[in-house]
């Protein structure tokens, strides 16, 4: 499989307020074409900010952004605006999870498809051509009348409608890579079952690869292939979605399955404790204070990533604690 995207010790920190903390702390991940990797976690725990961050999209007299991110071969100029402006749209798209404010009140839906399709570096196209792809790719959408709908503004429409908008919005370009932060989110399950279905069906058609953030397990368990357990900045756990689904090693993937027999649509269960406060500055395990397993070490030295085997199938856990069968250390990186 090629690999599309590799994101090598991203670390984010906010540096707009009194005092600068980290938010991102080294997370490393790769995307294979036509793969879904799904990243998981509660809220705050840094999941849209390493979108932006990966995007170039996150303001730079509040943000600091280190880490190797590379587009296939290349490296993402993800410190340049205008560097970054190529890769947006075509290569690299993102839905948000807030579908209205994606949208200008101001110009009908069809001026969004005239925009996004008329960038730079492409051959420019007519209303009329716009108005033909726009069609085309909204009926895929399930959308019954999309002349009408071109002609709406984006008040006029429903959330779920919206959502579905914005998607063939990022896959008109016909994207490599397909961020998606919590695109159901804020639906109702019919909804929520209706983008994945077509998300799904998208994927195989162009061979996108998608990397899905959500706090929905249910969501992530339907869609990825790979799965990332991200706290407080940092991945606990990864592998593949079977192994981690199957037999989750870290105790906060434990914590978050255990009420969950089958995946369905419910949220992550709530957690005992508070998540940490990310500008105290950390020695240990960031999920000491929650742990049940803890012990005096956890408090003190950082976690490495073990692996972890279940049913033969292995995956990367940063705990070493609780690994039932652990093999030995894969090193201290993400
Ligand atoms: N605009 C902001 N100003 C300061 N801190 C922020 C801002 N946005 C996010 N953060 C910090 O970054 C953390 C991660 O946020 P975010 O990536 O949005 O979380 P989520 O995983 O829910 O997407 C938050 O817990 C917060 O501490
Ligand atoms: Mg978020």
């Amino acid at each position: 499989m090629t690999e599309i995207l590799k994101v090598e010790d991203l670390q984010i920190r906010f540096i707009g307020g009194k005092k600068d903390f980290s938010v991102v702390n080294g997370i490393s991940f790769a995307l294979n074409r036509g793969e879904t990797l799904g990243i998981i976690g509660e809220s705050g725990s840094g999941k849209s900010i390493s979108c932006m961050g990966i995007l170039g999209l996150l303001a730079r007299d509040k943000w600091r952004v280190y880490g190797d991110i590379r587009f296939g071969e290349n490296p993402l100029p993800y410190n340049d605006n205008r560097a970054m402006r190529p890769y947006r749209g075509r290569h690299l798209a993102l839905i948000i999870q807030n579908p209205l404010s994606a949208f200008n009140q101001m110009i009908p839906i069809a001026a969004h498809f005239y925009e996004t399709l008329n960038v730079p570096n492409v051959p420019p196209q007519n209303m009329e051509q716009v108005r033909h792809q726009a069609r085309e790719i909204l009926a895929r959408m399930r959308i019954r009348d999309p002349d009408a709908v071109l002609d709406s503004y984006a008040f006029q429409l429903s959330g779920g409608m919206l959502q579905r908008i914005m998607i063939a919005l990022a896959l008109v370009m016909k994207p490599d890579i397909l961020i998606a932060d919590e695109p159901t989110t804020a639906l109702d399950l019919t909804v929520q079952h209706e983008i994945i279905t077509i998300l799904q069906e998208m994927q195989e058609k162009q061979g996108t690869a998608i990397l899905l953030i959500s706090h929905d397990l249910g969501v992530i368990a339907h869609l990825a292939s790979t799965i990332a357990v991200i706290y407080a900045g940092e991945f606990v756990e990864k592998g593949k979605a079977e192994a981690l689904l199957e037999c989750p090693a870290h105790p906060y993937t434990q914590g978050l399955f255990a009420s969950r027999p089958k995946f369905s649509k419910e949220r992550l269960p709530i957690m005992e404790g508070q998540p940490p406060r990310l500008f105290s500055e950390r020695r240990g395990c960031a999920f000491y204070p929650r742990c049940k397993s803890r012990e005096d070490s956890c408090m003190t030295s950082r976690p490495s990533a073990v692996s972890a085997f279940s049913g033969g199938k292995e995956h990367e856990t940063w705990c070493s604690r609780t690994a039932p069968s652990s093999v030995g250390h894969i090193g201290d990186g993400q």
